[in-house]
């Protein structure tokens, strides 16, 4: 038997006519979702039964009427893929299956859909990663990306690099700005297009996602250069993208996104959570494989799929500092809409940087000062 007061997740029939009085349940463990016919259930009782999945057992409280106003799944819409074509028509199917085909159908369409990441992104953090490869090399890596090359001078000619205006070519950055703010530079330059959309499920503008996953870049590097020096660009990287599975999943949030306002206004929850509960995988999962897409280095990839559960990554420093660096983007009003309505720092974290409020203090300040300096510059050309 489960102890008194274990938590039990209850989703409600969705709004179908072939499912009326039937009760959705999702096992707190496993989340293995049962669809239940109320007329069998013992209305004004408590009652647990075994999961089947897990062997746990779940535990339902139905002194109250069995309700089909507290939604946690909402309508599907026909337009869906045909993953969440199977989602409507198995609605006896349990949570774990939906969540697979879901997962299945977003994956199937990765490639089709996933915008390709630079090759000189991926160019230039190899050769930040490797101390034997000279700025030169960097230097004809970027040439073969005019467009990139734009948008790499419009950076280093931002207030925050002290240049405005002087920097006419990339051997001149290279020359003014060394090596490693160069690499920095490609990265931000390479994925700013990519990161940058608005994401309507989120109810995120381009703007803002960019900035937060620029205010993630520069957190992570700043804790990495105290607690971890030997992953600075691992974890400048490794911010930029962190959130990159959100992109893959905005279709997917906005069809269900009452579900996700009713669940987040309660603020009990993190998104990360709220996507957990409604559509049975979160960004993180789906980061994971679009970075493995993008041919992202393991280290990186693992990080970005337990930037939200860092106690689970098997101590992988970067999902620390990840971890950390976006609850402080976060609290510097540096956001992106949903998730900054209950976001909390794992204590396993804490423990691992080991690091004071003053210090946390002066890392927002120079996140907050240096996106504002980057992004007005690459807004303002
Ligand atoms: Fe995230
Ligand atoms: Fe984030």
């Amino acid at each position: 038997m489960a102890n008194e007061g274990e938590p039990v997740t209850v989703i409600k029939n969705i709004n179908n006519e072939t499912e009326k009085g039937r009760m959705k349940v999702l096992c707190p463990n496993c989340r293995h979702l049962y669809n239940i016919d109320c007329a069998k259930l013992p209305l004004g009782r408590k009652v647990s039964f075994p999961c089947k999945a897990c062997k746990g057992t779940i535990k339902l409280d139905l002194r109250s009427k069995p309700a089909t106003d507290d939604l946690s799944v909402s309508p599907q819409t026909s337009k869906d893929n045909g993953a969440e074509k199977s989602l409507q028509s198995t609605p006896q199917s349990d949570g774990k299956q939906e969540s697979q085909a879901l997962k299945k159908g977003i994956l199937q369409g990765l490639m089709g859909v996933l915008p390709p990441m630079p090759q000189v992104v991926m160019k230039a953090q190899e050769i930040l990663s490797d101390p034997d490869s000279g700025l030169k090399e960097l230097a004809s890596v970027i040439a073969t990306d005019p467009a990139i090359s734009v948008r790499i001078l419009k950076i280093a000619n931002s207030a925050y690099y002290g240049l405005a205006g002087k920097v006419t070519s990339i051997g001149h950055a290279s020359v003014l700005l060394g090596g490693k703010t160069l690499g920095e530079i490609v990265m931000m330059a390479g994925t700013s297009n990519l990161l940058g959309k608005t994401l309507k499920g989120y109810g995120v503008k381009s703007e803002d996602i960019w900035r937060h996953s620029l205010a993630v870049g520069i957190g992570s590097r700043l804790i990495a250069n105290i607690k971890k020096p030997d992953l600075v660009n691992d974890a400048f990287m490794a911010g930029l993208i962190h959130d990159s599975g959100k992109i893959m999943l905005d279709d997917h949030v906005l069809k269900r996104r009452k579900a996700f306002e009713d669940l987040m206004m309660d603020r009990k929850k993190t998104l990360y959570e709220v996507e957990q509960q409604v559509l049975g995988l979160d960004h993180s999962e789906i980061g994971y494989e679009v970075c493995k897409c993008w041919g992202i280095p393991e280290l990186l990839t693992s990080a970005v799929r337990y930037h939200h559960s860092p106690s689970m990554s098997q101590d992988n420093a970067l999902a620390h500092i990840l971890h950390m660096a976006d609850f402080l983007a976060i609290q510097s009003d540096m956001g992106t809409g949903m998730d900054s309505t209950q976001c909390q720092v794992e204590d396993k974290t804490r423990e691992f940087l080991d690091l004071q409020e003053g210090d946390y203090k002066k890392i927002k300040q120079k996140v907050v000062e240096y996106v504002e300096k980057i992004t007005g510059q690459m807004d303002n050309s």
